[in-house]
């Protein structure tokens, strides 16, 4: 799942995924070309999940957290009996691998750091809802200063997507 608001303007997230775009068990879903009114198909939407067992959720850290699009995609997406709660457990055992690219460098992301917060700090309320749904949250894919990195390690960090996309087991069909 690749959520940008507008991929046009994307150098990292659209480099990213199209690394990925052709290896054989891999859909590759951009939700803002899907529903570029922003009014996601949730039946659609829980189906596609249902027929991966990897989730990859890649996306640009937009005010520590994820961009509008994908924020509305869980709203109207990981609803009561499908996610969690009775009944709710579509997601259960699923593998949810977060690719994210960031505009201030890694050394920000500290204590003493211009973001004060480690990633991993930030990252807290995706933890929670992977546990909430029963996902088994893979260590996150992060790319820093984005805007700073050269053509060169761009492509470097996109065969290590790759690479890692390609590591994961294909749909078992359950
Ligand atoms: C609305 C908006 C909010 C952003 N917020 C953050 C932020 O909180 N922290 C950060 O490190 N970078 C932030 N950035 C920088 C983006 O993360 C960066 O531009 C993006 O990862 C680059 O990927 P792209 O080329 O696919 O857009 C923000 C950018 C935008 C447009």
């Amino acid at each position: 799942m690749v959520a940008h608001p507008d991929l046009k303007t994307s150098r990292i997230t659209a480099q990213l995924s199209a690394a990925v775009k052709d290896l054989e068990h891999v859909t590759v879903h951009e939700l803002s070309a899907a529903y570029p009114d922003r009014r996601v198909d949730a039946i659609r939407e829980q189906e596609l999940l249902r027929q991966h067992d990897t989730i990859v959720l890649q996306f640009p850290w937009h005010w520590y957290s994820v961009p509008g699009v994908l924020k509305e995609w869980m709203d109207q997406v990981l609803t009561y009996g499908f996610a969690y709660g009775a009944g709710g457990d579509a997601l259960q055992g699923k593998r949810l691998q977060l690719v994210i690219s960031t505009g201030a460098p890694e050394s920000s992301y500290t204590p003493s750091g211009h973001n004060r917060f480690t990633m991993a700090e930030l990252l807290r309320p995706l933890e929670v809802t992977a546990h909430l749904c029963g996902l088994d949250l893979a260590e996150p894919l992060i790319l820093h200063s984005a805007y700073r990195v050269t053509p060169d390690e761009l492509a470097a960090h996109a065969v290590r997507y790759r690479e890692l996309i390609s590591d994961v087991p294909a749909y078992a069909g359950h």
